[in-house]
């Protein structure tokens, strides 16, 4: 039986999630503007943004990993996939496939009207160690498309539009 264990994050765990997020960003230099009540609001309303795990030291609940995905839906792959927007193990625990074991727990989380027919997610330029951990699972970069977002000003411009 493995040492850790792979659960779903509940409202009472919203702290310990966002001491997990809050060790990713600081492992790979990122801003950390979410708090725990942006958490609360968006993970565990009616109508959740994301889902998350959380991966404990089954001896003494310690958390030692984290995942945060929500589910989109592609026209070219024919059915719902998931983005996956985090993925932490600790420094510790790195190496033992604690990262796969993750990913592969989220297919089966929160899907129960659906199937996971594709992955999708981010990975900074200048991470290297996680993107040959994606190459060797065998995650492939898009070539023809780009990644863009809208936020700020120019978001706020557009909910205007009449
Ligand atoms: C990236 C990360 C999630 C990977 O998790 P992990 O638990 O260390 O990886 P695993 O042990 O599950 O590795 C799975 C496979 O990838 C391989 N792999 C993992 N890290 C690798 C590396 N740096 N180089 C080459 N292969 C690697 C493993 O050897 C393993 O291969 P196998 O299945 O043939 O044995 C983890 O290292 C991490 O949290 N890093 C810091 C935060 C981060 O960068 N998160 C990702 C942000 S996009």
């Amino acid at each position: 039986m493995s040492g850790i264990v792979i659960r779903k994050v509940e409202r009472e765990d919203v702290e310990k999630l966002h001491w997990a997020l809050t060790q990713l960003s600081k492992d790979i230099d990122d801003d950390h503007a979410a708090d725990a009540d942006d958490l609360l609001r968006h993970g565990f309303g009616e109508k959740p943004a994301f889902f998350a795990l959380l991966a404990e030291e089954r001896i003494d609940g310690a958390v030692v990993g984290a995942l945060m995905a929500s589910p989109l839906f592609s026209t070219t792959n024919a059915g719902a996939g998931l983005y996956v927007s985090d993925l932490w193990v600790a420094a510790s625990k790195r190496g033992t496939g604690l990262g796969k074991r993750l990913l592969a727990a989220a297919l089966e989380t929160g899907t129960a009207d659906w199937t996971v027919r594709f992955l999708e997610l981010a990975v900074y330029r200048d991470n290297s160690k996680a993107r040959a951990f994606y190459d060797r699972l065998g995650f492939s970069q898009f070539t023809d498309e780009i990644f863009l977002t809208l936020k700020g000003p120019a978001l706020d411009n557009l909910r205007k539009t009449p």
